[in-house]
């Protein structure tokens, strides 16, 4: 009490408030102090829009203005002020940063915190006050156009990178805006499908990222998605928000809404919402209603219930503090920096991360590329040209530069070599939903000009994979199908057949298939890797730098074995809750049963009549049911011991290692990896733990820890993992709470999910 009067007196003296009267110890007096001065019109302006990508402070006061920005490979392009056509600055064009399937692909958590210091210095110059980023959606169908602003499949992982990122990032200064919360893990019918999921999947998988973020990361701000759960949109959903992430989790920071994802005041009211963005677009039109801001769900809507008395005073209060509380953590901190934009740290940030993360998925010994003066190189395929950091929705760049892979090419090896192109197929325009279908011919004749100059050529490097247009990698269409598009496959094939030496480059933030595979010398995973895509693609083929990602997500053999997939439309992407099969309609508005879902999973939903025919958007309400339970990725490979054509947490290096018999002591297990190769490299030493023996059904094994080790030719070293319980509990769905059962656990040591190297047993005695 004596500290409050003590900063109140002060405080209230002054008319305006100066950075230099804020530490971060008084934000919370702070808060109070404002609060105190402010009417209930200025309390409930804090809590919507004034444009596309700001709301407003307490201009009275002297409160600064809150401003939003896409996020999360870099700062966006300024957007206009009611609509979301480009602003056309020229101020404004910043580093891209690799995809976050990039960063996850690092497995290395320092390279998120370079990620996020970086990203945050651009955003603090930008003058944001929130990025919005980092994505921490899973990774459950490939089909998904937003998984690559995603870190995956795995909770773990994701959780390990998100929460250096979020810090890094916050250290400027400016919030991070975790999105989006929760199950929005496909874009089709994304602004209504209602998931149902039980309660065991969803505190073991989908939320432990958001949990760590909000944590261990500290997180400021949080994002509430388009989808429903328990039949009640995301955004304003009262389990998903008031329930957990600010009673379980204690989450203080502000909900912010997706843009346009709010639909209701009472809800927005009194479920825990606290600043409405993008009302009235469905996120993608130009049509929005010209400064209709008042007439969002927490504009005068919400006033007039105030003045009505209809809304008690602590829900009035809790949504102006928590929207103070992220002015003054950012606009309003104290001993923030200025911020920094393309500064050559920037650029060489966005080239590491990337050279971290691209990984090599086959190599029979073509790569690094041996090449000798004279030879000629022929780069073939559109993304070895096209833009990558343009399109894909809101994470859209515009990068002061960006390095083709092309001219990383010709760079590198343009000394000694003559590098030349050929496009070899083309994917046409994408303008709101609607992609250009180009002639036959015109596939025909850049194919053909592409395998002819192919024969000719000492090597050549393809670069492929999906793009950022609609139906490829991109916000607001999920995939159509498990293919590469725009015949890239017959091209691959043709290819292959010409020259034995072509190394295989694909670009994407997703698995497909691969059914020229075997034919392939070497095969390279790259991401979107943003404004230094082309350098770090060169560091890698041409051997500067030794591949050292690893996958952060399993690459099936047809979209079938995935068990979203497996189950028919009722699995993804959700069907008319008439057409839900029994038992699976479950309780309405309850979570489903984890163990009911298990069971039919393991029978192989035999006798089940599932669905075939999914929704049509037409009704609004389609239902979804994550019938895979917590067997998501390679937790239902394993269990099932399904063959993939790449596991979770593979990745090939051009040195090779060797790893020890692993050792436990206590709860300490210990291994030695050597580098049993001639060249230095980085191995990703994985733990998982698993537990044969349990009331429940459990996954075989799950990733508990991790560690990237960088190890010179010849070098040796011990790498450990200290069991924490944490690491031995599911969550029971029964009793609402994290068990740990007393018996023996196994610690698997792998090179990736598949390739385990040793197992040592724990014994567990609670
Ligand atoms: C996306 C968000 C994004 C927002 C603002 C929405 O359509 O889902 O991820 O941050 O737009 O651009």
């Amino acid at each position: 009490m004596k500290k409050i009067l003590f900063f109140i007196i002060p405080i209230l003296s002054m008319t305006t408030l100066n950075a230099a009267d804020i530490n971060d110890n008084d934000i919370e007096t702070m808060v109070e102090t404002l609060l105190s001065k402010m009417t209930l019109e200025e309390k409930v302006r804090l809590s919507y829009a004034q444009s596309k990508f700001s709301s407003p402070g307490v201009p009275r006061l002297g409160v600064p203005e809150v401003y939003t920005s896409d996020g999360p490979h870099g700062v966006r392009m300024e957007i206009n002020w009611n609509d979301w056509g480009h602003a056309g600055w020229t101020n404004d064009s910043c580093t891209a940063f690799p995809a976050l399937t990039c960063l996850a692909a690092t497995w290395q958590p320092e390279m998120a915190t370079l990620y996020g210091k970086m990203v945050g210095e651009e955003a603090r110059y930008r003058n944001k006050t929130v990025l919005l980023g980092p994505g921490v959606n899973l990774y459950r169908t490939p089909l998904n156009g937003r998984n690559f602003e995603y870190m995956g499949e795995d909770p773990y992982l994701a959780s390990q990178m998100c929460v250096p990122y979020i810090q890094g990032l916050q250290s400027n200064g400016v919030a991070c805006c975790v999105k989006h919360y929760a199950l929005n893990e496909q874009e089709t019918f994304r602004n209504h499908v209602d998931v149902r999921v039980s309660d065991r999947a969803l505190y073991e998988l989908y939320l432990r990222p958001f949990h760590a973020a909000v944590t261990e990361g500290g997180a400021w701000s949080i994002m509430g998605s388009y989808n429903q759960y328990l039949d009640q949109h995301a955004t304003h959903n009262a389990r998903l928000i008031n329930d957990i992430l600010k009673k379980e989790w204690g989450f203080d920071g502000a909900v912010i809404t997706d843009w346009g994802a709010a639909h209701n005041t009472d809800e927005a009211i009194f479920n825990g919402l606290d600043l409405e963005m993008g009302s009235f677009t469905d996120g993608l039109s130009t049509e929005a209603p010209i400064n209709s801001y008042d007439d969002y769900y927490l504009g005068k809507a919400y006033l007039e219930k105030c003045r009505k008395g209809e809304v008690p005073d602590s829900i009035i209060n809790d949504k102006a503090r928590r929207m103070l509380r992220l002015i003054l953590r950012t606009e309003m901190a104290e001993n923030r920096g200025f911020g920094s934009m393309n500064s050559p740290e920037h650029i060489a940030a966005a080239r590491r991360i990337a050279q971290e993360g691209i990984v090599l998925l086959k190599n029979n010994g073509l790569l690094p590329l041996a090449t000798k003066d004279g030879m000629k190189i022929l780069v073939v395929g559109e993304n070895a040209t096209r833009s990558l950091c343009a399109g894909g929705g809101s994470s859209e760049l515009k990068p002061r530069d960006e390095v083709s892979p092309l001219r990383g090419l010709k760079e590198r090896f343009g000394d000694r070599c003559t590098v030349e192109y050929a496009k070899g197929y083309e994917s046409g325009r994408s303008m709101f939903g609607m992609v250009d279908e180009l002639p036959q011919a015109l596939y025909d004749s850049l194919r053909n000009e592409a395998v002819e100059k192919a024969k000719d050529a000492d090597y050549v490097i393809y670069v492929g994979g999906l793009n950022k247009n609609h139906t490829q990698d991109c916000e607001g269409g999920d995939r159509e199908n498990y293919q590469l598009p725009f015949g890239q496959d017959r091209l691959i094939t043709e290819l292959l057949a010409a020259n034995s030496n072509t190394v295989l480059v694909i670009v994407s933030g997703n698995a497909y298939d691969m059914p020229w595979l075997e034919k392939a010398p070497a095969l390279v995973q790259s991401w979107y890797l943003g404004s230094e895509a082309g350098h770090a693609l060169a560091d890698i083929i041409s051997g500067d730098v030794c591949p050292s990602g690893k996958l952060p997500f399993s690459f099936a053999y047809q979209l079938t074995d995935y068990p979203a997939h497996k189950m028919g439309a009722v699995g993804y992407p959700g069907v008319s809750p008439d057409k839900l099969p029994q038992p699976f309609g479950g309780v309405e508005g309850k979570p489903m049963n984890s163990a009911e879902l298990l069971k039919a999973a393991v029978k192989g939903w035999k006798g089940i009549d599932f669905c075939k025919e999914p929704g049509n958007g037409a009704k609004r309400n389609e239902t979804e049911i994550y019938g895979e339970d917590i067997l998501l990725g390679y937790r239902w490979f394993d269990y099932f011991k399904t063959k993939v054509r790449f596991p979770f947490g593979f990745g090939l290096s051009y040195t090779t290692f060797s790893y020890g018999k692993p050792a436990i002591n206590g709860r300490t297990v210990t291994v030695s990896v050597s580098n049993t190769g001639n060249v230095a490299g980085q191995e990703v030493v994985q733990f998982y733990v698993g537990d044969d023996k349990a009331s429940v059904i459990r996954p075989v094994k799950e990733l508990k820890h991790f560690e990237k080790v960088a190890l010179a030719p010849g070098e040796t070293k011990q790498i450990t993992y200290t069991i924490d319980d944490e690491d031995l509990k599911f969550f029971d769905d029964t009793q609402h709470k994290w068990v740990a059962e007393p018996g023996k656990f196994k610690i698997y040591i792998g090179s990736s999910s598949k390739d385990i190297k040793g197992v040592v047993g724990f014994n567990y005695k609670n």
